[in-house]
């Protein structure tokens, strides 16, 4: 199972943190090149995290897409990025819907949207209160969602 975040800033560095500090961390997760110095650190720090050479060379590489931009950027950083329909997408960005996400990253519809309260970089708070804008409301962590697509 390969993660890939796209935007590399304070969410991203929290939640990579979380994760690879779990107690069943994931194998591999891609870090956009942006922001350099966060994604360099993050690769430094764990051995699961590997810096893309670019947002689509991240995308390619991964089987959950993490979305950690900010929302004015949504436009001009994904639409020029080629999603699979096999990808599940997580979508962090505030105040943003579904259904504004879901033309960016189609053929992609596996789409949920997180809103990551605070502590994500301990492994033990790393989870999402997230709402799934098909089916209503409910929370589920975010390491739960990793253990239901490694199994797959
Ligand atoms: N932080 C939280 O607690 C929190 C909570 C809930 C939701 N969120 C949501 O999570 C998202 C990220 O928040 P954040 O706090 O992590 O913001 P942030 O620290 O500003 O991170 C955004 C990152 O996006 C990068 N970026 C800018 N242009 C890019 C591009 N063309 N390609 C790839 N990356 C690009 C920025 O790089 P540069 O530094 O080089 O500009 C920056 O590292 C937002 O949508 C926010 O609403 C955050």
């Amino acid at each position: 199972m390969n993660y890939g975040f796209i935007g590399t800033g304070g969410i991203t560095t929290a939640m990579v943190t979380g994760l690879c500090s779990a107690d069943s961390p994931p194998e591999t997760i891609w870090v956009s090149p942006r922001n350099r110095q966060k994604a360099n650190r993050l690769a430094a720090d764990y051995a699961a995290v590997t810096v893309g050479s670019s947002n689509q060379a991240v995308v390619d590489q991964s089987d959950v897409v993490v979305l950690a931009i900010l929302p004015q950027h949504k436009e001009s950083v994904l639409a020029p990025l080629s999603f699979r329909r096999d990808q599940a997408v997580i979508h962090l960005l505030a105040g943003t819907s579904i259904d504004a996400v879901r033309p960016l990253v189609a053929p992609a519809t596996d789409i949920v949207r997180a809103v990551p309260p605070s502590g994500l970089q301990s492994p033990d708070r790393c989870d999402c209160a997230h709402q799934d804008g098909l089916a209503g409301s409910h929370d589920a962590p975010l390491s739960r969602h990793h253990g239901q697509h490694a199994t797959a």
